[in-house]
């Protein structure tokens, strides 16, 4: 399901992010371009985000393979 429509980001593009480091809207931002249009995607985004490194162990910063973006 797309999460952010300006810039055509959907969730499984979010939860990758997650897996690849994503802590933040600002790191969204910069990966994938979500909430850099009308903004109006941030907080569905955020929370996306949230739940994405709350169910995936690569995400989470214990993990001895993660590496902050
Ligand atoms: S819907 Fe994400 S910037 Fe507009």
């Amino acid at each position: 399901m797309y999460v952010c429509i300006c810039n055509a980001v959907n969730d499984a593009q979010i939860e990758e992010a997650a897996a690849k480091g994503a802590r933040s809207l600002a790191d969204l931002e910069r990966m994938l371009g979500v909430a850099t249009g009308c903004g109006c995607c941030a907080q569905e985004a955020e929370q996306r985000l949230s739940e994405a490194r709350t169910t995936d162990p690569a995400a989470m910063p214990s993990n001895p393979g993660f590496q902050p973006a």
